[in-house]
């Protein structure tokens, strides 16, 4: 029997597209760029799957476009706002992602954004890598402490989940916000607030966890960062559309907040020339997930939910 068509949009660790050459009849992405929406039109054209990134929009428009051949989008990636999932289900198309595998990588950069921001790390790498550092003091590149304080969780799904078990480590007190209060095996102590703005009020760190469905877009904004303790730190290593970048960029200018820690930006990749022109902010490029291990992980859970799909079973981890 002829193996199922597969376009593998970019390029993805070595083992990963081994075993898919392996079972798959694939097609590769070998200039590991963005595809434009009519490149990705064109190219899922002539495939039974494509193996997508986050980077890869499939909108109503393009899923629409393409074609009766494409049966399953099986995502490299946890968060799909990257696809239409309404488009998709009416189209036919089985969506499918990787949960689980990304949480220990994705909440480690959770805490070294909380860290860098807390503890000045950008300024702080920048003064040594330039030569510049001439001078010290007791007074010298004082930042804040964060254990002992109040870790703020906005979505504690399984990624809030382990950050916050690492800040726990730190003797931070957990607090979450969840529509639905987690069972105590899951919950470890944490307090439960049934509103936003109870969370907001005791977050000394906030950390984004939700995703980026169109309600929370911009959820963190001018008027939920007012709610903050002030000084609070933001870290954001879910997505850039959570947060309102000019009213973040208000609140790090005027004080209010301490410093904000950022793995995620509305524009991707670029991120945003007024946060990056703040000293007060510890910017990395969208590496939440991006260890060997777990990138190996992802690829692999891809793999597995198209296996599944093609062995005429319901994949695991399907969205639509
Ligand atoms: C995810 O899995 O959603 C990460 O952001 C990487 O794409």
């Amino acid at each position: 029997m002829a193996k199922p068509k597969l376009l593998i949009t970019r390029k993805l660790r070595p083992a990963v597209e081994a075993r898919a050459a392996r079972d798959y009849d694939v097609i590769l992405n070998p200039e590991d760029r963005v595809l434009s929406a009519a490149e990705l039109i064109a190219a899922c054209r002539d495939v039974d799957a494509v193996l997508p990134c986050h980077s890869e929009r499939f909108g109503a428009e393009v899923i629409g476009a393409l074609g009766p051949r494409l049966r399953i989008i099986a995502n490299h990636s946890v968060g799909t706002d990257h696809v239409d999932l309404a488009a998709a289900r009416a189209a036919g198309i089985v969506v499918t992602n990787t949960p689980d595998v990304l949480s220990d990588a994705t909440a480690e950069i959770a805490i070294l954004c909380m860290l860098g921001a807390a503890r000045r790390g950008a300024e702080g790498d920048a003064l040594v890598r330039s030569g510049a550092w001439d001078f010290w003091s007791p007074a010298f590149m004082v930042g804040r402490q964060v254990t002992g304080r109040r870790f703020g969780v906005l979505g504690m799904g399984r990624v809030g989940q382990v950050a916050a078990d690492r800040a726990r480590g730190f003797g931070m007190q957990i607090h979450y916000h969840n529509r639905r209060r987690l069972p105590p095996d899951l919950e470890k102590g944490a307090i439960h607030h049934d509103s936003l703005e109870s969370l907001l009020a005791v977050s000394d760190v906030l950390s984004l966890h939700c995703p980026a469905t169109p309600q929370n877009a911009g959820i963190i904004n001018a008027r939920t960062l007012a709610m903050l303790p002030d000084r609070a730190i933001v870290v954001n290593t879910a997505r850039g559309a959570l947060i309102d970048e000019d009213a973040l960029v208000g609140a790090l200018r005027s004080g209010k907040l301490f410093a904000a820690g950022l793995d995620v930006f509305q524009t991707e990749p670029g991120g945003n020339p007024a946060l990056a022109a703040l000293s007060n902010v510890f910017l990395l490029p969208h590496i939440g997930s991006a260890t060997e291990e777990t990138r190996d992980a992802m690829g692999f859970r891809a793999l597995d939910n198209l296996d599944a799909f093609f062995a005429g079973l319901d994949p695991s981890d399907r969205v639509a």
